[in-house]
């Protein structure tokens, strides 16, 4: 082989592996990336429910549940208490029994108390409560420390949670059903979790 054909050889070599790289690399990000974008958009459309005011409501980062669309302080001095059931003299369960009281107006749902602090969702953006959700995951538990299983069951099972999808007489229901929210959360999930900026 002259000189000049070996080059030229070595060229047609780099040049084809060149080319079988950049057919393949781009291919493979890009599945990547489309199934990261999927999974931020289940978060996205599962977020509409995690941050409508019937959820937030009683995921604050204060010392009192907030009322309405527009998060507003409990009335009558409602406070959270050591235990998140309210003040020792003052339990939400003074008010708030086992389902909606349809006479009173009170809502109600089995369990109803304040989500601890370390539950506080109120003021986060999408992308910051999408991380505060994850909490380990992949690598550990989620947030909560509820496994991802039980965390797809919590959002789409528990009465507590169910309670948004029938919040008594003059307030808005969350949106979707709490079965879709949950098979949201799922996908969101099985997707691999990925987070808004
Ligand atoms: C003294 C009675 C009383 C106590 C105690 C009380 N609540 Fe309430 N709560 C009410 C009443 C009445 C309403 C309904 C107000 C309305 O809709 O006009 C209400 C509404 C709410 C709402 C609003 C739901 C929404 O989305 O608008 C939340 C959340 C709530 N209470 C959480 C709690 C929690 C958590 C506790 C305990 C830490 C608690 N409440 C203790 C009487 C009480
Ligand atoms: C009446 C108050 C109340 C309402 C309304 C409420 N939650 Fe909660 N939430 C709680 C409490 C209390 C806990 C803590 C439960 C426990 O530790 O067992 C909690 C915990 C959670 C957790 C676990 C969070 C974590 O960081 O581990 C999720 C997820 C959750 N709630 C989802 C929702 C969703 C979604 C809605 C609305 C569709 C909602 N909740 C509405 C009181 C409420």
């Amino acid at each position: 082989m002259t000189l000049k054909k070996s080059i030229s050889a070595f060229l047609f070599v780099c040049g084809a592996g060149g080319a079988v790289f950049l057919a393949s690399s781009p291919n493979l990000s890009g599945s990547e990336s489309a199934r990261e974008a999927e999974s931020v958009r289940f978060f996205e459309q599962a977020s509409s429910v995690f941050q409508h005011p019937r959820c937030l409501n009683c995921h604050p980062g204060g010392d009192r549940p907030t009322q309405g669309m527009d998060l507003h302080e409990h009335t009558m001095n409602v406070q959270r208490g050591l235990q998140n059931h309210g003040a020792a003299a003052l339990q939400c369960s003074a008010c708030h029994g086992v389902e909606n009281n349809l006479s009173s107006g009170v809502p109600g749902a089995p369990k109803w108390a304040l989500a601890p602090k370390t539950m506080a969702w109120q003021g986060l953006s999408k992308g910051d409560l999408c991380r505060k959700l994850k909490g380990d995951f992949p690598n550990g538990r989620m947030a909560g420390g509820m496994s991802p299983e039980e965390f797809i069951r919590h959002n789409g099972e528990d009465a507590l949670v169910g309670w948004a999808w029938k919040p008594g007489k003059g307030r808005e229901p969350a949106p979707l059903t709490q079965k879709k929210f949950g098979g949201l959360v799922a996908k969101w999930i099985r997707s691999g979790a990925a987070c808004p900026p």
